[in-house]
This record gives structure tokens, C-alpha cells and sequence, in this order.
């Protein structure tokens, strides 16, 4: 299959590009850094192809859209997991409200946009699936700005997974706890047991594109075994 990861330059979107390259999937990854980029294809089949993007920008998907024509590149799967981490405070009543739009921006609106410009393209694949990265964030009282906007990436999630049923495209929506990824490295507070490894993510997606068409994982929590650290 051929299949767009956000932020498949590091972390758990680099984590999916490596299981599913060595599936055999054709990949396009986006990630703002070029060089992020070069690397993360240096280490995948030849074939993969690499646009540096900041998804948040309005015209990303419609360049990309070019891009993918150009290199006839025919979409069956996107994967959104780029994401905004921004403020450390952890506190819903820290943070200026204009961080609050920061996030949204970057966590929910563009992931948005992305999927209004690129669905009908998805639907017009052999395998039509739409992934969304998440995190437990939005399933417990999370005091951050970016619970709220994981919170609001799952609504927006689950309504397009209802919506898209009649067209046979398939809405995952996973909940990774803490991940060991460049973001978030054990500390003093955390020991690397209290966090999963990222590829456990990519083998699931690797796994989830295996499944008969008729078949759709909707939402998956996947948390350290001790559950989550904050
Ligand atoms: N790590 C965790 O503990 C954890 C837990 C739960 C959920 N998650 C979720 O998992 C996903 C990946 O997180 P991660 O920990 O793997 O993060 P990461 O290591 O920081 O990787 C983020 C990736 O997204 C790209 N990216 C970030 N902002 C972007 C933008 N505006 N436009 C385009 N690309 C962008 C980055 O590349 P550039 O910087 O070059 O753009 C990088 O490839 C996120 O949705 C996150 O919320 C993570």
C-alpha cells in the first residue's frame, strides 16, 4: 500500500515508517526538517519518498497534492501523528489562552485541513484508512493544554470514523501512553519501563494493515504495562 505518515521523520511516525518499509509499503513521509528526513530515508527502501512540510501552514496539503501527481504517488493510507507539545507548565490555568490556539492549530485544525484536502484521494485507494495518533492524554483528567487538544482530536476522530463507515474508509484512533522518542527520554522521574517502546506502535499499524477490508480497529489504548506516569 502506499501510505502518507505526518511526522514520519522521528519518534513513534518513524517507528511506523520502519515496520511498515519492511512490510513492503511505499511511503511518503512529512516532517518539517529535510535533514530529519534524508536521515529517516537513508535507513528505509529506496523508494520511499520524503516532503518537508510544517503541517500547520493552510497550503501544506495542497502542495503535497502536487508532489504526489508529479511523482504519481496514489495514496490508500494517512497517518497523522505529527503533533505539538509547546508549554511545560502542565496546567490548564497557566498558560495564555493564544497558547491554547497554538495547539489546537497545530493538534487539531491542521490534522483538519489535512484530511478535508487528502480524503477524496484516500478514497479513491485500494485499502482507504485514516490513522490518527492520539495519546491517554485525552482519556484522564490531564491538567495540560495538550490534553485538551488530544481530547479534541479524539471527538473530531470518532465523528470521522461514524461519517466515513457508508465509504468504506477505515478511522483508527490510537492512544499510546508514554513513548520513549526523542520527546520523552526516561528521567528522574521516569524509568525507561515506565514508557513503551515506539516501535510497539509501528507493530500494531503494521499489523492493523493486514486486516481483511471488511475489518476496522477503531480505537486501541496501548499504555505501559504499569500504566501511565503523568
Ligand atoms: N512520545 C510520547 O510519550 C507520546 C505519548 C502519547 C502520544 N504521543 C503522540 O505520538 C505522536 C508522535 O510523537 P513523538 O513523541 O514521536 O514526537 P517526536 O519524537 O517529537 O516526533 C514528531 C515528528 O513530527 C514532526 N513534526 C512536528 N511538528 C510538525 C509540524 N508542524 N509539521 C510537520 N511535521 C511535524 C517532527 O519532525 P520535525 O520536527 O522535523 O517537523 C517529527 O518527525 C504525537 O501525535 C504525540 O502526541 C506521543
Amino acid at each position: 500500500m502506499r501510505v502518507i505518515i505526518t511526522g514520519g521523520s522521528r519518534g513513534i511516525g518513524y517507528a511506523i515508517a520502519r515496520q511498515l518499509s519492511r512490510a513492503g509499503h511505499q511511503l511518503l513521509l512529512v516532517g518539517r526538517s529535510g535533514e530529519a528526513l534524508a536521515q529517516a530515508k537513508s535507513s528505509l527502501a529506496e523508494h520511499t519518498l520524503v516532503y518537508p512540510a510544517d503541517q500547520t501552514i493552510h497550503e501544506a496539503p495542497d502542495k503535497l497534492i502536487l508532489y504526489m501527481k508529479e511523482q504519481q504517488f496514489h495514496p490508500d493510507v494517512l497517518i497523522l501523528n505529527a503533533a505539538a507539545f509547546f508549554d511545560d507548565t502542565r496546567s490548564v490555568t497557566k498558560p495564555d489562552a493564544h497558547e491554547l490556539e497554538r495547539i489546537l492549530q497545530a493538534n487539531v485544525i491542521s490534522n483538519y485541513n489535512w484530511v478535508q484536502k487528502l480524503l477524496p484521494l484516500i478514497r479513491e485507494g485500494e485499502y482507504p484508512r485514516i490513522f490518527v495518533i492520539g495519546s491517554t492524554a485525552a482519556l484522564r483528567a490531564d491538567t495540560s493544554l495538550y490534553g485538551i487538544s488530544k481530547a479534541a482530536l479524539r471527538n473530531y476522530t470518532l465523528g470521522l470514523r461514524e461519517e466515513l463507515k457508508p465509504a468504506g474508509v477505515g478511522v483508527t484512533l490510537i492512544h499510546p501512553g508514554g513513548t520513549f522518542t526523542e520527546k520523552r527520554v526516561p528521567d528522574e522521574r521516569t524509568d525507561p519501563d515506565r514508557l513503551l517502546e515506539a516501535s510497539d506502535i509501528g507493530i500494531l499499524v503494521a499489523a492493523m494493515l493486514t486486516l481483511s477490508p471488511q475489518a476496522v480497529v477503531e480505537e486501541l489504548t496501548v499504555r505501559p504495562m504499569l500504566g501511565d506516569t503523568f
